[in-house]
């Protein structure tokens, strides 16, 4: 029987995916694995595009990687952007990570990030880039967690009543209809 084993915590860089995934699966005993990590390291990789800093995955090597990592293992937490590269049958539950624009910018600010790259993020995160892309594979799978202004044990909590079942609704955020005109304006002035 084929069993889903993958839980997978996505969200746009800076909304705390590496610290949520590692202690949930610290918590759950399960394994770990950050699948940007895993392309620089193994080289799954076709070529880096200078313009968008950023790898491009060689998606047959990446695919064949992954199988075999999931097939070994009995429970896998996957920190990952990209909510949709893990095969649909291997998957339990996605949790997307959802941060307010505004916070997202000063983090990403705070690690000295290029504004253009800055700007790229704020977008994906205004769009709701990674929750639309993991309803493109995972539909019925999909949880968000709203971590602005939430410590880390809280994030960690509600990612584990959503492990375990106790979240049904699936509501998703929609920062475009919650935001202010000064809130967009600040977004993009740096
Ligand atoms: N809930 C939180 N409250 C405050 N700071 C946080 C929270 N979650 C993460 N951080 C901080 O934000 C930064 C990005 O977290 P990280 O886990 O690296 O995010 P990601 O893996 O999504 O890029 C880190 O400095 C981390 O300590
Ligand atoms: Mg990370």
């Amino acid at each position: 029987m084929m069993a889903r084993k993958c839980i997978i915590i996505s969200g746009c860089p800076g909304t705390g995916k590496t610290i949520v995934a590692r202690r949930l699966a610290d918590i759950l005993k399960l394994d770990y694995i950050n699948l940007s990590e895993l392309v620089l390291n193994e080289k799954l990789y076709r070529n880096y595009d200078v313009k968008r800093e950023t790898y491009i995955v060689n998606l047959r090597k990446f695919n064949r990687r992954i199988r075999e990592i999931i097939e070994v293992s009995s429970g896998i937490v996957v920190d990952s952007h990209y909510g949709d590269v893990i095969p649909s049958r291997y998957v339990k539950k996605v949790i997307v990570l959802r941060l307010h624009p505004i916070e997202l910018k000063r983090r990403l600010v705070e690690r000295g990030w290029r504004i253009e790259k800055i700007r790229e993020n704020i977008e994906a995160e205004l769009i709701n880039l990674c929750t639309l892309n993991a309803l493109d594979r995972h539909k019925g799978r999909v949880y968000e967690i709203n971590v602005t202004g939430k410590s880390v044990d809280e994030v960690v909590e509600e990612a584990l009543d959503i492990v375990n079942s106790k979240v049904a609704s699936r509501r998703y955020i929609d920062w475009l209809s919650i935001l202010s005109r000064s809130d967009f304006t600040s977004l993009f002035q740096f």
